[in-house]
């Protein structure tokens, strides 16, 4: 399965361009991917060569963290640097007809971007809410263009939306009783459903064009590129569908990475390679629930809706040609990082707010260390009498709750599972991630013979934990706020039978 990557030897034709400041930004996010989901991180058989290229050329980080994972608490985090209790963004995740979404207060990177004078656009999933009239979706939340699904591909009917018939079957059915998953331009509905294979390529013709008006405007652009296809129901593409060597999640992977690859030409041929940072990163860890469906955290244990290390460490790649040296880094970095980081890159102040991010710019640039040291994770229910379930400090961490999760059912590893109650630890179960990053060997287990410094490492994780929640303050819940079905988005408003009559198929198929 050789693959040239093509957009690889633009690169040597760009090298000795003098780059403008600040950078074009493209953020990519994947869904539901894994740590061992790509070739660059050890998979066996997946088909990534654009990501591995990225990963090749730019920075790999092997400890890179989302603070929550799921969904919707991820996606808020990585757009305001904020833990998503704060900005109320808990517990769950929100549904199609919820009352809430991100405060229209929460100051996102978008907001920040497009106030430096970026044009600023998304494609793909948003899930951060809806609301009445739309008043939570991107062009409201500082984006100037929006292509995409409001929420998760799967919340709605989604038969006959996956498939080739008869070459390539249909495959799940999704969240029956609600109105079909609307594409947006905008504010208006597109087409409800679309057809999910169709919508790579318009994507990344969104993407491109949003490059190109940015280039003939002379300002920089910033593109949040959040793929929907590793997440249930995977789909594909005629050009992918049974190619990757990987079943279906590989093909859909495929397809994700063969958009990657599209969007690099995109920035190449506009000769912006070396103008341009391309971060890659992804949501949460992978739904093993969906057993080969779906995707895999490679070394590390459970996997998404969990706190252990498959939940929450992500792949994560930062590629800005004669910026950032290639390698590999082990410092501590997460999603939450990226806002304070763009902000400090793009020139612009940050807003006056508790940030849970740090500057990793100095990191990116080859001038310096993370400044990151802890990282503190909720579970997907928080509350704010247990407070954190995990810590990360250094190489150690400290679990003092865990819980399994349906979402990283059939694992080998009955801890995962739905099944695994929740449970406090006293004292907590304590890993060195560096000598057993998947979590086997607890360190304050009974029989272990407890070495002083791993004594040492329970107390000082204690400490910040107790410290940590002491200072936390929860946000009111959005969740809580409820549903309301009128405020599912349908492209003919009070028709009936709802929620079927809302159907409108586009012009993608
Ligand atoms: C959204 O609105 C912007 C600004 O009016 C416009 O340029 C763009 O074409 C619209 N549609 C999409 C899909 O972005
Ligand atoms: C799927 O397609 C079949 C055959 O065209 C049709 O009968 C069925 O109603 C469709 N299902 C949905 C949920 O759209
Ligand atoms: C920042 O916010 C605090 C609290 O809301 C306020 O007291 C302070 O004046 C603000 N600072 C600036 C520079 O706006």
């Amino acid at each position: 399965q050789a693959m040239v990557v093509l957009w690889a030897l633009a690169l040597a034709l760009a090298a000795g361009l003098a780059s403008a400041y600040p950078p074009n930004i493209v953020l990519i996010f994947a869904d539901d991917l894994g740590y061992g989901d790509l070739g660059s991180y050890g998979h066996p058989t997946s088909t990534t060569p654009n990501l591995d290229q990225l990963a090749t050329a730019g920075l790999r980080f092997t400890d890179f963290y989302v603070p929550v994972s799921l969904c919707t608490p991820s996606r808020a985090a990585l757009l305001t640097g904020r833990l998503p209790v704060r900005s109320g963004l808990y517990p769950g995740v929100l549904e199609p007809g919820s009352r809430g979404g991100l405060p229209l207060e929460e100051v996102t990177l978008a907001e920040i971007l497009a106030a430096q004078g970026y044009l600023t656009g998304m494609a793909g999933k948003w899930h951060l809410g809806v609301g009445p009239e739309g008043v939570f979706l991107p062009p409201h939340q500082g984006f100037h263009r929006f292509l995409g699904i409001p929420y998760s591909h799967d919340q709605g009917p989604c038969q006959n939306l996956t498939c080739f018939p008869p070459a390539t079957p249909c495959h799940g059915i999704c969240d029956q009783g609600l109105v079909p998953v609307p594409l947006l331009a905008n504010l208006s509905v597109e087409a409800q459903p679309p057809w999910l294979p169709g919508l790579e390529a318009r994507y990344v013709a969104f993407a491109h064009d949003l490059m190109v008006d940015a280039r003939r405007q002379g300002r920089p652009f910033f593109l949040y590129y959040a793929s929907h296809h590793t997440h249930y129901p995977q789909f594909s593409g005629q050009n992918f569908a049974g190619h990757s060597g990987r079943g279906p999640f590989g093909d859909a992977l495929m397809e994700l990475d063969s958009a990657v690859g599209a969007l690099m030409t995109a920035v190449g041929d506009l000769g912006l390679l070396k103008d341009t940072l391309v971060i890659f990163t992804a949501d949460n860890g992978p739904e093993t629930m969906r057993m080969s469906r779906g995707g895999c955290s490679g070394p590390l244990r459970c996997g998404k809706g969990t706190t252990f290390e498959g939940g929450v460490r992500e792949p994560a790649l930062a590629f800005w040609p004669g910026h950032i040296t290639p390698g590999v880094t082990h410092e501590l970095a997460s999603s939450l990082d990226l806002l304070p980081t763009l902000a400090a890159l793009a020139g612009a102040p940050l807003p006056n707010v508790t940030l849970d991010g740090f500057d990793l710019s100095p990191l990116l640039l080859g001038k310096g260390k993370s400044p990151r040291q802890t990282m503190f994770f909720y579970p997907t229910f928080p509350d704010e009498i247990r407070g954190v379930f995990a810590v990360r400090s250094g190489k150690y961490k400290a679990h003092f709750f865990t819980q399994g999760s349906a979402h990283s059912d059939t694992t080998a590893d009955p801890a995962c599972h739905a099944s695994s109650p929740l449970t406090a630890h006293e004292p907590p179960l304590l890993f060195d991630l560096s000598e057993d990053p998947g979590e086997n060997y607890n360190l304050l287990g009974s029989g272990a013979e407890v070495a002083p410094q791993a004594l040492e490492a329970m107390k000082q994780l204690q400490l910040l934990k107790a410290q940590f929640d002491a200072s936390m303050t929860f946000s009111p819940s959005q969740m809580a706020r409820g549903e309301d079905p009128a405020l599912q988005m349908c492209c003919q408003p009070s028709c009936s039978p709802w929620p079927t009559c809302c159907h409108c198929p586009g012009p993608l198929r």
